[in-house]
């Protein structure tokens, strides 16, 4: 899909004499600030907050003003190409909707708003274990369009394994394992609220309609919601999990494995060394360790280590156009994209969260011409200086 970026742009401009005064924002910080006037204090936080003091969340973001785009000219930039090629699909553009758990608490229409975004957008959408609505109903809204399911890996090794098969089943085409949750980190504003949606029922569509899940119950969900709940909360997540374990997925799966969480190259190397298909790197958006590295740092010691051998992606901090630019640079695939989406979402429901999407690939496009660069697979470190 050539010149994007200059469509979005003409298509608001040509509304020069008469603009609609009821248009969703433009400015990143404005869906910000709109997000945190529609939602109460619990589920604001929630989205918006971090793990602790929030200082990896600031410092995800810091990390991309490190490195600066040293743009080049006269390079025929006229007709450019986006699109990326991961696990032998090719995807229009670069960058994926990041798994996010609980959407039901940001806005009525949930995971499937944005489920319906990303299929309109042709934006895989990355459904996490902690959706409100179980994956096959997104499957169901999603149709053909791409998408991939993220795997909370809990206590119950049946559940993981009937989680797997239900994906590969309802037409799922990858696996993001997320490794830096075995439990939840110390969030200072969800405690101060009080404040956890699972326990109201939000985010546990998949466990609630799974038979491994409700074999173990003595009533269905539907009889005792509360008993279901609290054996939720009993198998979330697994601390006792090692690099060993990774044999089990694989033993369930056919589709590609991507560990999301990696930070330390060392345990790149274990990554590979144990299987995977793919890496993302990320902290999670801040929400886990707080002090971690900033996951744009992490990227390229990562990346060194992995030398192309599997596709390495990565999240936490991107906000704009120039941030992908920025990433993909440092040697990252594709990224994923967390709050942004959900401030769209809060705001506007599925509508927000395409116009967030829309507005970040023109910008995208437009960066990526006025850089010099034709197509993302250009990418790569010399067009970066990194700060004194
Ligand atoms: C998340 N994230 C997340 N990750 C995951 O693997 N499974 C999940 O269910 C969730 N749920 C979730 C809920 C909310 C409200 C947020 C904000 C984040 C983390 C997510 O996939 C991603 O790593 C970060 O959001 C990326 O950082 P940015 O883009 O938000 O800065």
């Amino acid at each position: 899909m050539s010149n994007f970026g200059n469509q979005v742009q003409f298509n608001v401009y040509q509304t020069m004499t008469s603009p609609d005064p009821e248009r969703l924002p433009v400015v990143y910080e404005d869906w910000e600030k709109q997000a945190r006037d529609v939602l109460e204090d619990g589920p604001y936080h929630y989205v918006a907050g971090g793990a602790g003091g929030g200082k990896t969340m600031k410092s995800n973001l810091r990390a991309f003003d490190r490195w600066n785009i040293v743009p080049r000219m006269l390079r025929n930039v006229d007709d450019r190409d986006l699109s990326v090629n991961l696990f032998g699909h090719t995807y229009n553009f670069p960058l994926l909707h990041a798994p996010i758990g609980v959407q039901s608490i940001i806005h009525e229409e949930g995971d499937l708003g944005s489920a319906r975004a990303c299929a309109e957008m042709g934006v895989p959408f990355i459904a996490s274990s902690a959706s409100t609505v179980p994956m096959e109903k997104i499957a169901e809204t999603m149709g053909d369009a791409p998408r991939w399911f993220q795997l909370y890996w809990g206590k119950d090794p049946d559940v993981t394994a009937s989680f797997l098969k239900r994906a590969e089943a309802s037409g799922y085409s990858a696996i993001v394992v997320t490794l830096d949750t075995p439990m939840l980190a110390w969030r200072e504003y969800d405690l101060k609220n009080v404040y956890l949606p699972f326990l109201l029922g939000e985010g546990v569509g998949n466990y609630l309609t799974d038979p491994a899940f409700r074999s173990k119950l003595e009533k269905p969900p539907e009889e005792d919601p509360t008993a279901a709940i609290m054996h939720w909360t009993q198998v979330f997540g697994n601390a006792g999990l090692t690099w060993e374990d990774i044999a089990f997925l694989r033993k369930h799966t056919n589709l590609p494995i991507l560990l999301k969480g990696i930070l330390d190259p060392e345990d790149a190397k274990l990554a590979l060394d144990y299987g995977a298909d793919g890496i993302i790197v990320s902290n999670h958006g801040g929400r886990q360790v707080d002090g971690a590295i900033s996951a744009l740092e992490a990227l390229p010691q990562v990346c060194n280590v992995v030398q192309n051998k599997i596709p390495v992606l990565m999240d936490s901090g991107i906000r704009r156009g120039s941030d992908i630019i920025k990433a993909l640079s440092l040697g990252a695939k594709a990224v994923l994209v967390g709050r942004p989406f959900m401030n769209g979402l809060a705001v506007a429901g599925g509508d927000g969260v395409k116009e967030v999407m829309k507005n970040m690939i023109a910008d995208l496009d437009l960066t990526l011409a006025l850089s010099g660069k034709r197509s993302v697979e250009e990418l790569d470190r010399s067009l970066l200086r990194e700060s004194e």
